[in-house]
């Protein structure tokens, strides 16, 4: 039976034997641009104030700025550029205060006081749900900041400036923010879709080389799972983007970001309500490589490794034809990553293998049911939900064998 309610509009109300019960429904359409410009603070460059200015014109907008420290280091003048833009554009945007440099890396995910400080600065300086808070950083400031900014007042707007290649092609065009808590990577986080994101090439020409080339795993787990020809484009641009050739990079990274996009937007499941994480390939291990290493191993890096074993046990799994994963491999390799770590083989007191302990956590986050992405072809993910232990062993030993070679 349908009513009318005269505030809410149509209401399902159905009669049980239980009682009556009414049911809720409505839906939030989401919706945020994401950015590619250069010189985001050149006081010329207005795309910042048009974005503060997207659906509130006319007003002078508040924005507490953090930046991340291993930014600000590398960029000594960004906080007095961002005071001198808020000085040019005082009319449409004010600084709650000057800029505030954060812990960068994992730390600021590691530890809760960092949280803790972030929320505190929120609360003091008395942003509410119209004003911003602007994060600039790698994919960990921004996952630290983006959690506090989304659970103050229940959820203050957010602008993501992300600063390394894997936050411009990946992370930072996501839904989620998380920190680590309770010893377990993400454990504490969210979905809420930032106000908007906005690149900036700038940013990732002064990232370190290690960093910059981390990024690039996520662009090669994304091909894997969903366009063969952005991986053969990737085979064909391997040392352009190893020399950070620009007109290259970019593409890598827009391309990557867009196909990031489409699988939130248009997979179906942006809030991962389900079991099937696509966006996860090569993941499971990865998230335990990092924890095995104390992040030392960084997430680009994990990553990377963790596509290779997955492309080598798809080989294993009949899935993938056999030598497939050596165009992976190579590619890797040639992209100047390793593709084996001694983490893989670790064991615990009791014997156990740590990395396949990774597999229990990932069924664990799934809500019980274990749910893999491996690869059909290089460019086709399939979901599967089994994994034979002894197979992923021979798969690891594999990898060592090659990176011995
Ligand atoms: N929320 C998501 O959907 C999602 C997705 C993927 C990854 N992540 C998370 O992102 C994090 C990894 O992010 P990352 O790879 O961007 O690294 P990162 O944030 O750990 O940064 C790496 C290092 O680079 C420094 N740095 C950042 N930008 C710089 C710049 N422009 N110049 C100089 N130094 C700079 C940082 O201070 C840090 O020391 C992990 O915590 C991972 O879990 C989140
Ligand atoms: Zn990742």
């Amino acid at each position: 039976m349908t009513t009318s309610n005269a505030t809410t509009g149509p209401l399902d109300v159905m009669e049980t034997d239980k009682g009556e019960m009414i049911w809720q429904r409505f839906s939030v359409p989401f919706e945020f641009p994401v950015a590619f410009s250069e010189g985001l603070f050149d006081p010329e460059n207005s795309l910042l104030i048009e974005t503060l200015a997207l659906r509130e014109v006319d007003k002078r907008h508040r924005c507490l700025v953090f930046i991340d420290e291993g930014v600000a280091k590398a960029s000594p003048d960004l906080a007095a550029s961002i005071e001198a833009y808020a000085t040019a554009h005082a009319a449409h945007m004010s600084l709650a205060t000057a800029p505030v440099i954060v812990a960068g890396g994992e730390r600021i995910k590691t530890e809760l006081t960092h949280l803790e400080s972030l929320q505190d600065l929120i609360h003091e300086t008395h942003i509410d749900r119209h004003s911003y808070v602007i994060a600039i950083g790698g994919g960990a400031v921004l996952d630290a900041v983006g959690l506090a900014a989304a659970t103050a007042h229940r959820g203050v707007r957010l602008i993501r400036l992300p600063t390394t290649v894997l936050s411009q092609n990946d992370s930072g065009v996501g839904v989620k923010n998380a920190v680590n808590l309770k010893g377990v990577k993400n454990y504490t986080g969210t979905f809420a879709p930032p106000w908007a994101v906005l690149n900036d090439y700038d940013f990732i020409t002064q990232l370190p080389a290690r960093e910059r080339i981390a990024g690039i795993a996520e662009a090669v787990k994304v091909a894997l799972i969903r366009d063969g020809e952005f991986f053969k484009w990737l085979e064909a641009n391997a040392d352009n983007l190893a020399t950070f050739e620009p007109a290259a990079e970019k593409h890598m990274i827009q391309h990557c970001a867009r196909l990031h996009m489409r699988q939130i937007g248009t997979g179906g499941d942006p809030f991962e309500m389900g079991s099937a994480r696509p966006l996860d390939y090569g993941h499971w291990s990865a998230h335990k490589l990092e924890a095995i290493t104390r992040h030392h191993v960084n997430h680009g890096e994990a990553v990377a490794i963790g596509i290779a074993l997955d492309a080598r046990y798809s080989v294993l799994a009949g899935l993938l034809p056999e030598g497939e994963d050596d165009r992976v491999v190579s590619l890797l390799e040639h992209l100047g990553f390793k593709i084996f770590h001694s983490g893989l083989k670790r064991r615990d007191r009791s014997g156990q293998s740590e990395i396949m302990k990774g597999l229990a956590d990932f069924r664990e986050h799934l809500g019980g049911e274990l749910t893999i992405t491996l690869l059909s072809s290089l460019g086709v993910g399939v979901e599967v939900h089994e994994i034979d232990d002894a197979k992923m062993v021979g798969a690891i030993d594999w990898l060592e064998a090659r990176e011995g070679r």
